[in-house]
């Protein structure tokens, strides 16, 4: 019989990367915030994980990782293109992001997303122990909580959205939307990043469904659900152990050599997604070289764009317009040697990461629409030295907290230009002033402080 946990956590993904070892293959913990912030509580608590290994072989049985229970949920390749780059990340993905690239809306993605999160219900269900804890995390899972409720009414059971939550004008063009919504009223507490994104919730509760709510807690037959923000952070401590390494500050002077010892290194680091405004930011630095404000080799752009959902339609075309764009900045302004732009679709290590963070003066994030945005938290925290200057999109969760970066509205041209001008020129004393006052902020809103807040008010304590 399996094991039954007081805390069960369940996402998409498995908290775990398998690698080469010695002898074979083994699990490792993969290095992301959530799973740092969550590991304390399941250690403390016999904890359970219910994701996907990756791959869609048959699935390992559960296992166990750093204290932490592991059960894997098996995806078949017919699952992973419907539920995971269909309905996941072709429809709900870019819906929820604003609609920036059109939504795709298909009947056998929907029943395959419906079919999986049935799945991960059960998964769920089979593993928790009477009266248990159970938070279930993003846009994947969202029929999840009301499938578990349904075979278990005795959990306790969380929900929160890591992405942003559209206005109901927007979610009213999804044809699963009684059922998503249903879905998500299924939890005792659904948390999203930001206010607004509670508030669309709530009142969607009524428009769709003429539910009563009162301040930010909505009736839903005999219960309650309430909605709330709970903005998700890093782990600041271990980011800002990173960004002190002398390992990593030497990989950063050597990072600032190959490239040429520039005056100014202008870094953008995300996943390679339409979301990011990557386009744009590379658009601002153009036009900034054709206007002689900036010039190689004293200025020089990195972009480390990871590949991402590779076989979604929308992210193949991204890939191709952001590569031309990185093939004309160079042809027009590189020189033998010095390429103006050094684009690197690749993964790197956290250290590599950290080191590219001392590296940059201005690290770029210009996301159209951002949950959050953990990157621009990330180089902030790296700064101990307090050098460096944030340029960061109004349209990021991040916006809300950071406000001393360089503000921007991406879908501004000049917009974006300006504040990649006042990051590139600001003086030191300024600058410096605007990185400890970020820094003081992430030292207290850090990802521990975010997963206890959540648990105490699921748990009824707050
Ligand atoms: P999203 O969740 O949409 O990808 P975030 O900025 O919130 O965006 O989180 C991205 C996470 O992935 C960060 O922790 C960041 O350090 C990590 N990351 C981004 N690019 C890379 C890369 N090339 N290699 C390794 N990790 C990366
Ligand atoms: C965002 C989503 C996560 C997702 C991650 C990576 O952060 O909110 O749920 O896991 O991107 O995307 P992937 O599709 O590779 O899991």
């Amino acid at each position: 019989m399996t094991e039954r946990s007081a805390f069960v956590v369940v996402a998409n993904r498995l908290p775990v990367d398998e690698v080469a070892a010695e002898g074979g293959r083994e699990w490792r913990r993969s290095p992301g915030g959530l799973v740092t912030a969550l590991h304390p509580v399941l250690a403390a608590h016999q904890g359970t994980w219910v994701g996907w290994a990756g791959g869609t072989d048959a699935a390992p049985g559960p296992f166990d990782v750093d204290g932490i229970h592991l059960h894997p949920v098996p995806l078949s390749g017919d699952e992973l293109e419907k539920y995971y780059e269909g309905q996941s990340n072709a429809t709900i993905w870019p819906l929820y992001h604003d609609a920036v690239e059109p939504p795709m809306y298909k009947r056998s993605w929907r029943d395959a997303y419906r079919r999986v999160n049935a799945r991960f219900a059960d998964a769920a269900a089979e593993v928790a122990a009477d009266g248990a804890t159970v938070w279930v995390q993003d846009y994947q899972l969202q029929l999840v909580p009301a499938m578990l409720r349904e075979r278990r009414p005795d959990l306790r059971i969380g929900f929160f959205l890591h992405i942003p939550f559209p206005s109901i004008e927007l979610f009213m063009q999804m044809p699963q939307r009684v059922e998503i919504l249903r879905g998500l009223l299924g939890a005792d507490l659904v948390g999203f990043q930001q206010r607004l994104a509670a508030q669309n919730f709530i009142r969607l509760a009524r428009h769709l469904l003429g539910l009563r709510y009162v301040g930010q807690t909505v009736e839903v037959d005999d219960r309650r659900v309430k909605a709330g923000a709970f903005p998700i952070s890093i782990d600041t401590a271990e980011m800002e152990r990173m960004g002190a390494d002398p390992e990593v500050q030497a990989r950063a002077k050597q990072i600032r050599k190959e490239l040429g010892d520039p005056k100014t290194v202008i870094l953008g680091v995300d996943r390679l997604d339409y979301t990011k405004g990557i386009e744009q930011r590379l658009k601002a630095f153009r036009e900034l070289l054709a206007e002689d404000f900036l010039s190689v080799p004293d200025a020089v752009m990195v972009q480390v764009a990871t590949p991402s959902r590779e076989r979604v339609e929308h992210y193949q075309t991204l890939r191709v317009k952001v590569e031309r764009e990185v093939g004309r900045i160079n042809g027009e302004y590189a020189r033998v040697g010095v390429p103006a732009v050094h684009y690197l679709h690749q993964s790197y290590s956290r250290a590599e990461l950290a080191a590219l963070y001392r590296a940059a003066d201005v690290m770029m994030v210009t996301p159209l629409r951002d949950g959050m945005n953990l990157v621009a938290k990330e180089y902030v925290a790296a700064r101990g030295d307090l050098g460096g200057a944030l340029v960061l999109s109004e349209f990021a969760g991040a916006a809300s907290e950071l406000k001393q970066a360089f503000l921007c509205n991406p879908h501004d041209p000049d917009g974006v230009k300006d504040a990649l001008r006042r990051a590139v020129t600001v003086d030191q004393v300024e600058a410096r002033r605007r990185m400890r006052i970020m820094q003081r902020h992430l030292r207290s809103h850090n990802v521990e402080r975010w997963a206890n807040t959540f648990l105490t008010e699921l748990r009824g304590e707050a």
